[in-house]
């Protein structure tokens, strides 16, 4: 929810710590500050609400040389507990103004250990559950067992704090010394030459290092300019614990590359999202899920699958039950992980779950990772983000390898889930001989075949572009589908919701009549997906007549339709044509022009499109 950073080198620590918040502040953009040390026992710290630029308005104001020290630390937030002010914007020190912390995450016990704070007569400058830590440091640090330790007061602080965090520490009279721990939420460090790096993902330093070491649960690391040391809380070395990696993707993967926002990049990155997801994972006519880890056997023995996700990658979880039980017959229900462990699902071994996360930080899937397991149930994880929680905890990954995504919304993550469980379910149903290896084979090759298609798609959406401007100014939108299409319905619906705070709907047509069809009125615009004429006949049918309803009481239909369906044109308003694909790989190509549309009426509306207001690219609490 909040991005952290810390850095300890020599170049000047402003410039570094400005740029890696500006990298990360899709991850939270309700506040954003810096502390900064210049090396002689000064400690400077900068915080302002609002979007990042306050904050270097606040940074350019600031005269002498308080600003110019080689070690930092910095924030960007997504407020959860005190309002989005100055006041609660990290960094925050103890009262003597020598130590500071950022954080990221929730510290459950804050109260009771703010109440014992305030007893032993410490006075709070927030409201924020993160204060308490600073001050407990400070406290640790001046008396008891670690009294002029600064690691050891952070490590006995660490013990004490429930909840789930990342917690950077400086402290002004150890300026080359930085102490960062993480509990179930990220910390990587970039391992530089005569420079470290901490970030709450790699995007914090891409520029400088692709040199990484990701931590485990529940462990510290202090960072010097040429060092990184690693700890359990308990205080011992636990270096070996940590994962170092080579980040393989560069620089411009985290730049907009011309667009005006990520998510227009994004949306256009989306056929390499799919072809790159599919990369080595057919081979000698079979699917090879290699990272999976899980033995055909065990596949064999499943007999009930659950997907867990939220937001988009539960609209992916929709799309994979189609596939999953047209191609194995094994029964699939899809749950929004933040219901799944409040109502006693029935689990046991032999069920398969499969957790959707683009970000694997999520905390609601994580938290119904952690319930299936204790159920004993077999967790798969599809996952954009590579070693992170989520994955971690899960008994097998899939990797769903779309690149980073900064935009908030999803978009070519959405497309990459979707293949990922295409995938999973082509292997279940190779495994469980429920398809014959050519009939695999067949559907691999169109799933193949997609990158192609969406290309198609991406030529021809301007004319959704002036769609958008269009209906820029109505009140609401309605999104209609059946079968497959409704799943894109929803994701259509929801992005229109997320990124121009329009009222937006996704139905499935045949409910309309049930209730929903009482909001049509004349021109609102219902933006509808028209199953291929050659799949499902009668389904074709159904929603030709459900057009033809929604046109008699005055909507404007905008219809997405297969190229070629000459029954759809007359009930059209407007016709948006995709390619004709296999019914289960449509929602590939019929969510793009919902999501130009979105974008498109978002920019219409000012609004910025990367940054849609109130949210944050992962959401780390439930
Ligand atoms: O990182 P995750 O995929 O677990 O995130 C889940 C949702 O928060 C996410 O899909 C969200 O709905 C989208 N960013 C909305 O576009």
């Amino acid at each position: 929810m909040c991005a952290i950073v810390g850095y300890v080198g020599h170049r000047p620590a402003r410039d570094i710590v400005v740029n890696a918040l500006r990298r990360m502040e899709y991850r939270g953009y309700d506040s954003s500050g810096v502390a900064l040390l210049d090396g002689h026992g000064g400690l400077t710290v900068r915080r302002r609400a609002g979007r990042l630029a306050n904050l270097e308005m606040a940074l350019d104001e600031t005269v002498g040389d308080v600003l110019a020290g080689s070690t930092g630390l910095g924030h960007t937030r997504w407020a959860s507990h005190g309002r989005p002010t100055d006041r609660n914007a990290h960094p925050h020190r103890d009262a003597s103004g020598k130590f500071a912390v950022v954080h990221n995450g929730i510290i459950e016990n804050f109260a009771s250990l703010r109440a014992q704070l305030e007893v032993a007569g410490v006075e709070f400058a927030s409201d924020t559950d993160s204060e308490v830590a600073v001050h407990l440091v400070a406290q640790a640090y001046r008396s008891g067992a670690t009294v002029g330790d600064f690691e050891g007061s952070v490590l006995s602080v660490l013990r004490r704090l429930e909840g789930h965090f990342t917690l950077v520490f400086a402290f002004a009279d150890e300026p080359g010394t930085i102490v960062a721990a993480r509990r179930s939420t990220p910390l990587v460090v970039g391992v530089g030459d005569g420079e470290m790096f901490i970030g709450s993902d790699v995007a914090a330093f891409i520029e400088y290092t692709r040199e990484a070491v990701e931590l485990g649960q529940d462990q510290a690391v202090v960072i010097t300019a040429d060092e990184y040391r690693i700890y359990d809380f308990a205080g011992n070395r636990a270096d070996g614990h940590a994962r170092p990696f080579y980040i393989d993707w560069d620089l411009s993967a985290a730049e907009k590359g011309g667009y005006d926002y990520f998510m227009l990049k994004e949306i256009a990155e989306q056929p390499s999202a799919v072809a790159d997801t599919l990369l080595g994972h057919f081979d000698d006519n079979r699917i090879v899920l290699d990272e999976q880890r899980l033995s055909d056997q065990e596949l064999r023995e499943i007999d009930k699958v659950f997907v867990v996700a939220c937001g988009t990658a539960y609209h992916s979880g929709l799309l994979a039950k189609y596939a999953i039980e047209h191609w194995t017959r094994l029964p699939v229900e899809v749950e929004l992980a933040s219901e799944f462990r409040y109502r006693d699902p029935v689990l046991d071994r032999s069920t398969l779950v499969i957790a959707i996360s683009q970000s694997g930080e999520t905390a609601d899937t994580l938290e119904a990772v952690r319930h299936a397991k204790t159920q004993k149930a077999k967790v798969l994880a599809i996952c954009n983000t590579n070693g992170s929680q989520i994955p971690r905890e899960a008994d097998a990954v899939l990797y769903t390898r779309a690149g980073p995504e900064i935009g908030v919304a999803s978009t070519k993550t959405f497309l990459a889930q979707i293949t990922a469980s295409y995938l999973v379910g082509l292997a279940l149903a190779q495994a469980r001989g429920t398809k014959y290896p050519d009939e695999v084979a067949r559907e691999y090759r169109e799933l193949e075949a997609m990158p192609d298609q969406i290309e198609r798609v991406l030529v021809g959406v301007d004319s959704v572009s002036a769609l958008a401007k269009r209906f820029a100014l109505s009140s609401a939108v309605l999104f209609v589908g059946r079968h497959v299409g409704y799943p894109v319905a929803l994701e259509g619906a929801l992005k229109l919701k997320e990124l121009a705070y329009m009222h937006a709907e996704g139905f499935a047509a045949g409910e309309l009549k049930h209730g929903p069809i009482a909001l049509i009125e004349g021109d609102l615009p219902v933006i509808i997906v028209m199953p291929s004429p050659k799949s499902a006949v009668t389904l074709h049918a159904k929603l030709l007549s459900n057009i033809r309803e929604i046109q008699a009481r005055g909507a404007v239909t905008i219809v997405i339709a297969e190229e070629g369906d000459d029954t759809v044109a007359p009930y059209a308003d407007h016709l948006i044509e995709i390619p004709a694909v296999s019914t289960l790989f449509q929602p590939l190509l019929a969510v793009i022009p919902m999501q130009v549309f979105a974008a498109g009426v978002a920019q219409a509306r000012g609004y910025d499109v990367d940054k849609p207001r109130n949210l944050a690219k992962s959401v780390t609490v439930e």
